[in-house]
């Protein structure tokens, strides 16, 4: 499989090396409009300025799509008009209509488009998703989620989004939630702040939200990017409240606990060590949608932009209130 790589900035060198140690992918060009970004990579490698000429040129059998999220249409369009598949970084788009469309138009061209969300692939996370599937904490009553992180964002599109914690971290923690549960939630709250000692004075970095899911269960989520207490990993510290126990998952940790007290603490070997770009290139191999699909994750970005309403609205709403507010 040839592929071809949008994007060489901050995360997109690591998917240059990732790409090419993988032992499905024969061959990656290189996309990137900043031309001063070649000098990072092996000379030898195709390097283009635009998508359009890389497609002609090389024939690639798939786009990975690494650019700003504010960039991220524009590529997955010029793919789509080529009948390529795309492995898109996330968010879909800070937009809410604009992630709508463009899932809309893969699904119309019937063209595989997957959403990298690698959080779903550590190992904890695979482990703990394990136990609550098994059925071992009985019926799933509460989530707690803590995220801590003391972290200075300098890549610059960061600093122009609305609320940048919310939009580009929590993201992922409220796919996670998705994931993990396999509920959607009904009425969503949260209130987005950039409290004293904040590193940035353009965007939020501080986030309350609670909400509750349709099969019952309620969900409480801090997130903190000027952290300097405890810190977690960047999935956080989740807390599992069962009918029948608890599980656990702080730092690489996975742990099972009954009438409060610590009963086994797992490992995580047979979990696997799996990238997106593997289920990507399984899915294409199979014919399958692949996870998560961009129609997937439209739920999870729909989540975040639930809680961008309700913070600018002070109320707490539906998902479906919240898509009204755009
Ligand atoms: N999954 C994760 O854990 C994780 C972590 C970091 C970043 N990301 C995601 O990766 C993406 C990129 O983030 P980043 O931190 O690397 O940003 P970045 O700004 O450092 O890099 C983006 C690169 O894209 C290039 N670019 C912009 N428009 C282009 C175009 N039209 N054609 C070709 N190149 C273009 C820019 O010149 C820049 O080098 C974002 O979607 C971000 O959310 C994901």
């Amino acid at each position: 499989m040839q592929a071809v790589l949008v994007g060489l900035g901050n995360f997109g060198l690591g998917w240059y090396k990732r790409l090419r140690s993988h032992p499905g992918v024969q061959t990656v060009c290189v996309v990137e409009s900043n031309v001063q970004l070649r000098e990072t990579i092996d000379p030898e490698t195709p390097f283009y300025l635009t998508l359009e000429e890389a497609i002609i040129s090389e024939r690639p059998d798939f786009v990975i799509n690494v650019t700003p999220p504010h960039v991220h249409t524009t590529i997955n369009e010029i793919a789509f008009s080529h009948g390529l598949p795309v492995l898109c970084e996330k968010p879909i788009s800070n937009d809410i209509t604009d992630a709508q469309y463009i899932v809309g138009q893969a699904e119309l061209k019937n063209i595989p488009f997957m959403i990298s969300e690698n959080y779903r692939f550590f190992a904890p996370v695979l482990k703990a998703k394990e136990l609550l599937d098994s059925g071992v904490i009985g019926h799933l009553s509460s989530v707690h989620i803590e995220f801590d992180r003391y972290h200075v964002v300098t890549v610059p599109y960061f600093g122009r989004l609305a609320n940048g914690l919310l939009e580009d971290v929590t993201i992922h923690h409220f796919d996670m939630i998705r994931y993990f549960t396999g509920q959607e939630a009904v009425k969503v709250f949260a209130m987005n702040s950039n409290p004293p000692g904040s590193w940035t004075d353009t965007t939020t970095i501080h986030l309350s939200a609670w909400m509750e899911l349709d099969g019952g269960t309620v969900v409480d989520y801090h997130g903190n990017m000027m952290a300097k207490g405890k810190l977690t990993e960047w999935y956080g510290d989740w807390r599992f409240e069962g009918a029948e126990g608890a599980i656990a998952v702080t730092s690489n940790r996975v742990q099972l606990m009954k009438e409060g007290k610590a009963d086994e603490v797992y490992t995580f070997d047979g979990v696997g060590n799996v990238l997106s770009i593997d289920e990507f290139l399984a899915a294409l191999k199979e014919k399958r949608e692949p996870r998560p699909s961009g129609r997937d994750y439209l739920k999870s970005q729909s989540l975040v932009h639930a809680a961008a309403v309700s913070s600018r609205t002070g109320k707490m709403l539906s998902v479906e209130e919240a898509l009204r507010e755009v």
